[in-house]
């Protein structure tokens, strides 16, 4: 959500800004601003719609070649995504210009008094607040950085801020509470940006900066403060990624591009687990084997796609490690009071490691003196940051709004830890472990299968162009897959889907079969309890409904044909690592169905990449 870059160097800022926006446009937004500093004045510019909008305008009335800038692209919370609401928001005086992401929950109160004293608002939003109170914090204060320490201990709620001085060209101040920001540190250059995107191009080392903390970036160097003033230090760390990884390659869209990179993706998360003396190892877990001997129940706490992931997690854990499990979704979680206990292990599992939902769960259960556990993909990010211990998933970056190898990597992570848990409570024996191990190995190999039939699943969206609702059905670790279906299809395709445990369609859900209605089913593989046999029961149920039933069977399974209008095999792998091949189809459909559709695949209506506002 929201895009934020800062620059000051030697370069023209107009282009560093731009290009940096352009790298955050997967996060989401529906407006797009810069402002630069040009000898004594602000100097700005920011239109509603796509970047493109700013820069057409920009090209029609060009703005000065100058060398300090900041830009922003906003997902509207307060006031609607127009011209006048969109950031930078300029004092009134025109002294200070401002970006920013979050929500300022006391802007209302801040508003009033501004208004009180003679200030005009030019826009609805909380954030044009804190511009005002930054010119007026620059009467008495002796530069930005204070003003900014200042207004920061005002403002209550989520936020990075990103400002600078007209009367102090040289200088960008930032500050982040609960909202995300890093500098990347070059030479006679900084940068600021919401991720690491934004500066990919021109620096991989970067500074993570803590909670409440400001931070001023000049051509120089960086020097980091807290609110009060005190002096702080960020953790500089290098970007094991490059500008090609947030590039397309060829592909027409970044989801596709991510879709196709995940048998090296589950290759990578795989990596380095198994120590010499074969022993399952996680280097980042960092919480003790008897911290993880003592725990007693597991909470899973996660958002969209991610809670999928926990819903599979929660399949294996329970199986190899005997540990109960429950899932929550994150923004449920604190809410309903729930039972936590130092032996507790609390299991966060976010792409981004800045769900605002999550990271709040986290803090609940800190207060708690439960122990976190983090899933994440991003390096530097606030969630594994505030945990006890991380797996990393090593997916890369994830740019397309709708998650992918961030999927599947998830999935790794979780059986990881279910064995690594199995091992050191000793529930499962080394050898059966080593096999699970074995089999993971093979699922690059498995994932690549499944996208050479990528030709088969683009025929089936070419089938369902005008199609209009559709069903998932799965059962057991199926049962998350059809969920991820459903939500991948409505995030991207934008028509009805939904998802069900194919043992509750006579509850409910199977009075939405009508003729013709299209549902997937994910076929558990055979020869396991009655899984499969109930399952093909239920494909018989809705088809003699009407339904169109597009299936997904392990290969070799004669007992779907008959009952499938659509097959789509998968090879033959363990139940609880289905999800791993089964939801590959799934991803491809709806990539291909929303492209015939001529949906903009990688930046969905209405939504951002990281949710970091509750
Ligand atoms: O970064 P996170 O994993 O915490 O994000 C959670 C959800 O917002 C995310 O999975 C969302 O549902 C995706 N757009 C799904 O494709």
């Amino acid at each position: 959500m929201c895009g934020i870059v800062g620059y000051v160097g030697g370069r023209p800022a107009q282009g560093v800004v731009i290009e940096g926006l352009r790298r955050l446009e997967y996060r989401g937004y529906d407006s797009a601003g810069i402002a630069l500093v040009d000898g004594g004045t602000i100097v700005s510019d920011k239109r509603a719609g796509k970047l493109a909008n700013l820069e057409k305008a920009i090209g029609e009335s060009p703005l000065p070649q100058v060398t300090t800038g900041i830009g922003h692209t906003r997902w509207a919370t307060h006031g609607a995504p127009t011209d006048r609401n969109a950031h930078p928001h300029v004092s009134q005086h025109r002294r200070v210009a401002v970006v920013h992401n979050g929500i300022l929950e006391n802007f209302a109160l801040l508003r009033a008094e501004l208004e009180h004293a003679g200030v005009e608002m030019a826009s609805e939003t909380d954030t044009e607040v804190a511009a005002h109170l930054l010119e007026r914090e620059l009467e008495t204060a002796p530069d930005l950085t204070v003003a900014m320490q200042r207004v920061c201990q005002r403002l209550e709620g989520a936020f990075t801020l990103v400002a600078v001085d007209a009367l102090d060209p040289d200088r960008v101040v930032a500050a982040r509470r609960n909202s995300p920001l890093v500098v990347g540190l070059g030479e006679g250059e900084n940068f600021l940006g919401s991720d690491v995107a934004a500066f990919i191009e021109h620096t991989r080392e970067a500074l993570e900066l803590g909670q409440d903390q400001v931070v001023t970036i000049t051509r120089e160097g960086v020097q980091v403060s807290g609110f009060d003033g005190s002096p702080a230090q960020g953790r500089q760390y290098h970007v094991d990624w490059d500008l090609s990884a947030a590039e397309k390659d060829g592909h027409d869209w970044f989801m596709r591009k991510e879709i196709f990179e995940q048998p090296r993706a589950v290759a990578d998360s795989l990596l380095g687990r198994r120590g010499a003396d074969g022993q399952l190892q996680l280097d980042e877990m960092r919480l003790s084997d008897q911290d993880l001997r003592d725990i007693d129940k597991i909470i899973i706490i996660a958002a969209g796609t991610s809670f999928y992931a926990g819903m599979v997690a929660k399949y294996a854990i329970e199986h190899w490690c005997r540990i109960p499990v429950e899932v929550e979704l994150a923004s449920e979680f604190r809410y309903r009071d729930p039972i936590l206990t130092t032996d507790t292990l609390v299991v966060a599992i976010s792409q981004s490691g800045e769900t605002a939902d999550t990271l709040q769960a986290i803090r609940h259960a800190r207060v708690q003196r439960s122990k976190v556990l983090a899933i994440c993909n991003t390096n530097g990010s606030t969630i594994p940051r505030e945990s006890d211990g991380v797996i990393y998933t090593h997916a890369g970056p994830e740019i397309g709004v709708a998650s992918t190898k961030g999927f599947l990597t998830q999935l790794v992570a979780c059986y990881l830890l279910a064995l690594y848990l199995a091992q050191i409570k000793g529930t499962r024996f080394g050898d059966e472990i080593s096999q699970v191990m074995d089999q993971l190995d093979d699922m690059p190999g498995h994932v690549q299968t499944m996208l050479d039939k990528a030709e088969e699943v683009y025929a089936l969206a070419r089938d369902h162009v005008e199609t209009r609702s559709v069903l998932f059905l799965g059962r057991h670790a199926g049962y998350p897959v059809a969920l991820e279906g459903a939500l991948k299809l409505k995030e991207l395709a934008y028509i009805h889907a939904e998802g069900f445990a194919a043992g509750e369609l006579k509850h409910g859900p199977i009075a939405l079969v009508e003729e013709g209605l299209p549902v997937f089913c994910v076929v558990p593989p055979q020869g396991r309890d009655q899984l499969h046999d109930k399952m093909v029961s239920g494909i018989q149920e809705v088809r003699a409904r009407g339904a169109r039933t597009l299936c997904i069977a392990e290969e070799g399974d004669a007992s779907i044909e008959p009952y499938a209008d659509a097959l789509i095999t998968v090879p033959s792998v363990p139940v609880l690592l289905q999800p791993l091949v089964a939801v590959l189809p799934l991803q491809l459909f709806a990539c291909e169905l929303a492209t015939l559709m001529g949906h903009d695949v990688d930046q969905p209506r209405n939504l951002a990449k990281s949710v970091t506002v509750e």
